[in-house]
């Protein structure tokens, strides 16, 4: 029988933290879900509330809290552009204060303490694909530098507890990754393609639409980073979480609209200030230490986005800024 263990997900209410605090119930360990709802909603782990494993709290992780808990994953964060650069300053907040409170609680308790890292700290990369190894192009004063940068601070926060008060932490740099439960007015790309074909709109494609990402399907991503959190070796990370695979951002939006069944149109505009051309994870490190690597493809992922988007009455959503 595997061990129960006491789980906080921070930001266990949104897209990723939903999925992962549904996998944990599921195991059988006692799960605390912290939320602030700024970018979820509770229906997304309405599912979970009648559980005797699951408890949600409503709280925002830039003010300090004490609960008594084994494992800590830190998911707390605005993570789309739209909704990270609505309040620059709070998303630099939840990423500092966040990191340095779950931090001091993993010290207290003696709990290991995941962070959910990303591939934006290695910003517009001059390497490809991008190795743990490299240290990235971040512009620190453009308009997604409170993301990026918020994000390289609570790495640099990680490793000072490791080093300096022996916490036991993980780090898991996290490409994109999609799935059902994706906010659909986030701003992401899949989230934008799918909501646009569904009703009709015209399919925006941002610059030319040449410039590449990597899609990785959420279930890949909680097992990897489960494992991540679990693994024997002591193995600390950082680590790259994400599906190598490479798209255009056209191919994308063709898969979309065959996969949709869409009769739209696909129209330019500008590409966004600091948008990365390319991004592909080198996952040899995952490989090694994890013994993972992504085995859902991008088409039957999307299949499975697409079907739940179609579930959902989007009048329940709102656009979070003007922007979108
Ligand atoms: N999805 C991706 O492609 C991706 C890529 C790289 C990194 N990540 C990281 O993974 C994590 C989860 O991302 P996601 O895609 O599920 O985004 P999401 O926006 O759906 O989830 C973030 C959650 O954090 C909550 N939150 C935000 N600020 C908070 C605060 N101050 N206190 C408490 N809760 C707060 C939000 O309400 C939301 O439920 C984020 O840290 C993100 O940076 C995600």
């Amino acid at each position: 029988m595997p061990q129960i263990k006491r789980i906080l997900v921070t930001g266990g209410a949104g897209f990723l933290g939903s999925h992962l605090c549904e996998r944990l119930v599921n195991d059988g360990h006692d799960v605390i879900c912290l939320d602030n709802f700024f970018t979820s909603q509770k229906s997304n782990v309405a599912h979970l509330l009648d559980k005797p494993n699951f408890e949600l709290f409503r709280h925002d992780i830039t003010l300090p809290c004490w609960l008594e808990v084994d494992q800590i994953y830190n998911l707390a964060c605005p993570a789309a552009p739209g909704h990270y650069q609505y309040n620059p300053i709070k998303t630099l907040k939840t990423s500092v204060l966040g990191a340095i409170n779950v931090l001091g609680m993993a010290k207290r308790c003696g709990a290991t303490v995941l962070q959910a890292s990303t591939s934006e700290i290695y910003g517009d990369p001059e390497v490809h694909p991008q190795p743990e190894s490299y240290r990235g192009s971040v512009n620190t004063l453009g308009p997604r530098a409170c993301y990026d940068e918020g994000k390289r601070a609570a790495e640099t926060l990680f490793m000072d507890y490791h080093r300096q008060n022996k916490v036991d932490v993980r780090i898991v740099r996290i490409f994109n990754t999609y799935g059902p439960r994706m906010h659909p007015y986030d701003g992401r790309v899949v989230s934008n393609f799918i909501r646009q074909a569904l009703t009709g709109e015209d399919i925006t494609i941002f610059g030319t639409g040449s410039q590449t990402r990597s899609f990785c399907y959420r279930d890949d991503l909680v097992e990897a980073i489960i494992r991540m959190m679990n693994n024997s070796e002591g193995f600390i990370g950082p680590v790259n979480i994400g599906n190598p695979g490479e798209f255009t951002i056209r191919e994308l939006a063709e898969l979309t609209i065959e996969l949709t069944g869409a009769k739209c149109t696909m129209v330019d505009r500008p590409l966004p200030v600091d948008d990365p051309t390319q991004r592909q994870p080198d996952i040899t490190l995952a490989r090694k230490h994890l013994k993972w690597e992504p085995e859902i493809a991008l088409r039957d992922g999307l299949k499975s986005t697409i079907d739940w988007f179609r579930s959902i009455d989007l009048s329940h959503y709102r656009a979070p800024t003007p922007n979108y």
